[in-house]
């Protein structure tokens, strides 16, 4: 081993995701099992740079599995994508005598990361963490599965007011540039539509869907709309639409951070449990600057440049599905 690592540091940053809790258990244990010192640190790269750092035992993770949220907290930080930020993150690592980082979060939580372990040349791991599922290199990351169960629970729920009233509920959902959640949970709650970034679907096409499928035989239907799929979200189709037919009775709900919120699902708590131990594992082998990631079932390492920079594709046969099914 290059040097060996007593102690590492464990942070949580960018948007919380429900499972982030049990991964912070996961690696705390693991590393302690291992014969090394776990040093939490509060409020992400903010509390990296600022110090906000405290020796964590076994103890101090109990009961957290099944939390949602993350009890380290979190925060998107400006400061940490300059040099002098990152240098004041160094200072706390030299002063804490922390020889090696865990990283739970995302693609920026990842883009910080590379650029702060390139630079000093320190061991980081990461573990993918975001409702978004947006990293290459892992089938799933931590709170996807439990927002995808959250928003089919919401949207079961809006199709007994659909149906009742025999209304067009137009759902936005969040997902930054991807759509994974968005076409999944239309999938799981029988949406008539999907519209995501991915796929080039115009207001018109939508239009077209919705009339032929109100026209045929149905009264209500309900359509999944990705945040950032269209400018100005659920809000600019329903005005489109509103227009068109007023007699549709459009609403728009907007499932907001409701969708990051939640006690994690078996899956989620069984992904980050192994991803946490996997990430201590990593360390012990000597990788460095790699997510560590799960892909049919095994866990895989993959360098951070990677599941940043693909693109992981939206399956085709999910699109296809969605269309038949509607009909
Ligand atoms: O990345 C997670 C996510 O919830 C995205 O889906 C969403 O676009 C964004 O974070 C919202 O960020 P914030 O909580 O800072 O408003």
């Amino acid at each position: 081993m290059e040097y060996e690592i007593k102690t590492i540091g464990v942070l949580t940053s960018g948007g919380d995701s429900p499972g982030m809790n049990a991964a912070v258990r996961a690696v705390t244990r693991a590393a302690i099992a291992n014969g090394i010192k776990v040093k939490a640190i509060f409020r992400g790269y903010k509390g990296l740079m600022d110090d906000e750092v405290q020796e964590f035992t076994t103890q101090d993770v109990s009961g957290i599995i099944q939390r949602g949220g993350t009890i380290l907290k979190s925060a998107r930080s400006e400061e940490f994508k300059t040099q002098e930020g990152r240098k004041r993150a160094w200072q706390t690592l030299k002063k804490e005598k922390i020889d090696a980082l865990i990283v739970i979060g995302g693609d920026g939580t990842f883009t910080g990361a590379r650029l702060f372990a390139q630079e000093y040349n320190i061991p980081i791991i990461g573990i993918p963490g975001t409702i978004d599922n947006d990293l290459w290199g892992t089938d799933s990351t931590i709170g996807y599965d439990t927002a995808l169960n959250t928003i089919m629970d919401c949207v079961d729920k809006l199709r007994d007011t659909g149906t009742s009233h025999e209304r067009l509920f137009l759902v936005e959902i969040m997902g930054r540039d991807a759509g994974f959640l968005t076409l999944n949970a239309a999938i799981a709650a029988g949406a008539e539509a999907a519209i995501i970034p991915e796929r080039a679907t115009v207001a018109e096409q939508l239009e077209d869907a919705i009339g032929q499928g109100r026209r045929k035989h149905k009264n209500s239907s309900i359509v999944l709309v990705q945040e950032h799929a269209i400018e100005g979200g659920a809000q600019a189709v329903a005005k489109v639409i509103e227009k068109e037919h007023p007699e549709y009775g459009t609403r728009v709900t907007i499932l907001g951070h409701l969708q990051r919120g939640g006690s994690p699902t078996a899956f989620d708590r069984i992904l980050a449990s192994r991803l946490g131990v996997a990430a201590i594992q990593a360390l012990l082998e000597e990788q460095r600057s790699v997510m560590v990631g799960l892909q049919n079932g095994q866990v895989v390492y993959v360098p951070l440049s990677k599941a940043i920079k693909q693109k992981k594709d939206i399956k085709d046969d999910k699109w296809q599905a969605l269309q038949v099914l509607s009909i």
